[in-house]
């Protein structure tokens, strides 16, 4: 027999052995000194057992979830954080940045961090180029940073970051290469503007017990192609965020639901030999361009 999802199907004395069970361990917080620990602690037992009461738990299961658990930290290094990976494609990270950035009247949205910032990005000048030698389509990305208010930002500290046309940001090769990633600084009317890479669709490293979890449920690992941003300024809550590209297949299944709507942006390619804003010269390849105006919240 199957194991019942409903617990109207228990009995009266078994749901008072469950309760009397999840209130005493709840109970054996309740000396903690720290309140905010007790909260937490208390909250996640509550929940724990909810949830192995509502799907009826085998042992089978449990022990299958501890074994998967325990590939989950025998996977981790120092450069590989499986745990981050398996938040993110259970949509905890998501959560966790959503309830951290709460909605603020036009602010823009916050999104996923991911593993590959880099702290001591390239220092790059107004109109100069992020890409720095990574293969892939020139983009032409410009905006302002203002405050909810519609001041401008100047002076706004914009870090920008992404992957090759190959999906690899470049701390991914073991060549200690950098490229795809630089840090601008906002003008005197908080516009700013560079180079970089039209995005690049990629997979999340999906050969560990996640990459697994995702292969037995039929989903995929890939990320819906996107450009980092990190934007701060005094005064202001800092914004982690990317923007996406409107009609990119995958944004309807990004492996780890980072995708919002009002950070899916209008991409315009421009052919070959088509002049570019800044008359640089593309050696008549062609381009792509967008714009993304960002919008702080107070901190
Ligand atoms: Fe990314």
């Amino acid at each position: 027999m199957s194991p019942s999802t409903s617990p109207a199907k228990v009995s009266d004395e078994q749901r008072a052995r469950e309760e009397e069970l999840v209130e005493l361990v709840v109970a054996s917080f309740d000396g903690a000194p720290d309140e905010r620990t007790r909260h937490l602690l208390q909250a996640l037992v509550r929940h724990l057992h909810a949830y192995v009461r509502e799907v009826r738990l085998t042992e089978a299961e449990w022990g299958a979830a501890i074994a998967f658990l325990t590939r989950v930290g025998h996977t981790t290094t120092e450069s590989r954080q499986e745990f981050v990976l398996l938040s993110d494609v259970l949509g905890l990270s998501m959560q966790t940045v959503a309830v951290n950035n709460e909605a603020y009247r036009n602010a823009t949205e916050a999104t996923v961090f991911g593993p590959f910032f880099v702290d001591e990005a390239p220092q790059v000048e107004q109109g100069g180029d992020i890409a720095a030698g990574a293969p892939g389509e020139p983009a032409w990305v410009e905006g302002t940073v203002r405050d909810v208010d519609g001041n401008p930002l100047p002076g706004a500290r914009i870090e920008v970051w992404e992957a090759d046309e190959e999906g690899l940001y470049d701390v991914q090769h073991d060549d200690g290469r950098t490229y795809g990633r630089g840090r601008l600084v906002a003008d005197d009317d908080g516009g700013y503007r560079f180079w970089g890479l039209f995005p690049t669709p990629y997979p999340i490293p999906d050969d560990g017990p996640v990459g697994d979890l995702l292969a037995s449920t039929g989903r995929s690992p890939l990320r819906a192609s996107h450009l980092h941003f990190m934007v701060s300024a005094p005064g202001c809550r800092t914004l982690v965020t990317h923007i996406f590209v409107r009609g990119d297949e995958l944004l309807e299944r990004d492996s780890v639901f980072g995708v919002k709507e009002s950070l899916v942006h209008d991409w315009e390619h421009h052919p070959a030999g088509s002049p570019t804003p800044d008359g640089r010269d593309l050696g008549g390849r062609g381009w792509a361009s967008t714009r993304f105006d960002v919008v702080l919240a107070p901190a």
